[in-house]
């Protein structure tokens, strides 16, 4: 089951410490949100699964931390200066403005007039000024993806470690899209989070690569609990492509809102390398024109047999974190309706994504023996290092049975009087609500069994 609509898990989110609006005291700003306690263990988890994926369970990939701020002249010749736009259109009358794709009818969809301008182009990149003279001309751009830089790293990555084709560099890390119409939650916002790695592959290669890349990427949508039912694949349209994209396979997912994109995966070709390759001589440095060829950082790669020199082609799965964030949350989020009129809101999550891998919970919140043995058992599970274990000593276990429902803890631990006595714990599983009487000495063998 999944949420009925959005609402109910913005709600949710809210009213538990997964997300809110940012800066919501002064009226909050708009397509921004910050991830609360909860929410930055669910997100910090999608992150380390997708990087064990990626980086340390291949022997192919290698991964990267760059810079936000980026060289005007990297997202010139990306491309992304000229063409990294959504067209705009003005309503005259209530002076609103729309993505050009978002209007329907002709109509505005805020005052329904028809007085609105032509579409022109909005260049979605945020700019910023570096350093303290604001003149104009020292500017950096906040990436609007954060594959420039894996691009611009490509030589430095290979320099220091004897790369061979084909082989990868992933990163994950903030991109900014100053979205016309952010929307929908966290499905479209202005500060969001990538999970990219670009895969330099053999020209020629690149079109098995890509197919292989699409399954793996899917896979992995699966292993972290999106069902096959709510994900689509879309072949994108020629006339969609992005403009250094030969060919691009969207994973859509069924959002609350709708079926949208979730992670793309394009065959980017050789045209980012190519391009910064080809441009540095144009680099305008201190007014001065270089000329030397030699200067020139060739994003390239030499065939250790035959000696030349092979601008490779580049596989991306780019996906989104709070796009996964939400899936995720929408795939999980169910309520259960008991014969006798009660219900329970369960978020039925991967364990190795829950917030909570687990809570303690001592019955008599005053018992300073039985409070003394649940914090002894929180710090032996916690030291198994699986993710956070909380003592949650708030005194009513129905209550905090239904609040760890809500929240995903795959497992609720009670210690009563007869943990005193014959050390022993009472384990109940979020999804069946089963419980199990186990010792304190098979506890970590458990918890290993159940939460990895
Ligand atoms: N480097 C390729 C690239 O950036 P993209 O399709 O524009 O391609 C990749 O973005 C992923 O980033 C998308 O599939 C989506 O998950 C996420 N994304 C893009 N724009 C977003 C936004 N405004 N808010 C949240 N996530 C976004």
């Amino acid at each position: 089951m999944v949420a009925e609509n959005m609402d109910e898990l913005v709600s949710l989110c809210k009213r538990r410490g997964f997300i809110y609006q940012t800066n919501e005291i002064y009226g909050g700003l708009q397509g921004l949100y910050d991830y609360g306690p909860l929410g930055v263990e669910l997100k910090n988890n999608l992150k380390s699964s997708w990087w064990s994926s990626m980086v340390y369970e291949r022997d192919d990939v290698e991964g990267l931390d760059s810079s936000i701020l980026t060289h005007p002249h990297v997202l010139k010749y990306s491309g992304h200066e000229e063409t990294f736009t959504d067209p705009l259109v003005d309503c005259k009358d209530c002076k609103s403005r729309w993505r050009a794709d978002h209007i329907k009818d002709n109509l505005c969809p805020s005052c329904g007039s028809e007085n609105l301008t032509e579409p022109r182009p909005f260049n979605l990149m945020f700019k910023t000024n570096v350093g303290p003279v604001d003149d104009g001309s020292n500017f950096a751009y906040l990436r609007p993806e954060t594959a420039q830089q894996i691009f611009t790293n490509f030589k430095n990555v290979i320099d220091s470690t004897s790369r061979v084709l084909p082989f990868g560099i992933a990163q994950i890390g903030k991109a900014f899209r100053n979205e016309i119409t952010p929307r929908n939650f966290i499905f479209r916002v202005r500060e969001f989070e990538q999970m990219e790695l670009e895969f330099f592959v053999e020209p020629g290669t690149d079109e098995d690569w890509h197919e292989k890349w699409v399954e793996k990427r899917i896979e992995w949508w699966e292993n972290q609990g999106i069902s096959k039912e709510n994900i689509q694949i879309i072949d994108v349209p020629k006339k969609d492509l992005s403009h250094y994209s030969k060919k691009t396979i969207d994973i859509m997912y069924k959002f609350p809102h709708g079926v949208e994109e979730l992670e793309g995966i394009a065959n980017r070709t050789d045209f980012d390398i190519g391009s910064h390759t080809r441009h540095q001589k144009d680099f305008q440095i201190d007014s001065k024109v270089i000329k030397n060829e030699d200067s020139v950082t060739k994003l390239a790669i030499q065939n250790k047999k035959t000696n030349d020199w092979v601008i490779p082609f580049v596989i991306e799965p780019s996906a989104g974190v709070d796009r996964g964030v939400l899936a995720i949350l929408n795939e999980s989020y169910r309520i259960e309706k008991f014969d006798d009129g009660r219900e329970r809101t369960v978020l039925a999550l991967k364990p190795h994504l829950s917030p909570i891998k687990a809570a303690v919970i001592p019955l008599k919140r005053n018992n300073d023996e039985i409070v003394e043995k649940a914090l002894d058992i929180k710090r032996m599970l916690q030291s198994l290092k699986l993710g956070r274990v909380l003592l949650d000593n708030s005194g009513n276990i129905g209550k905090s049975y239904r609040r760890h429902d809500e929240v995903g803890t795959p497992m609720c631990i009670t210690v009563d009087f007869q943990s005193l006595d014959d050390d022993t714990i009472t384990v109940r599983d979020r999804d069946t609500m089963e419980q199990v009487r186990i010792s304190c000495d098979e506890a970590p063998n458990y918890f290993q069994k159940n939460l990895l």
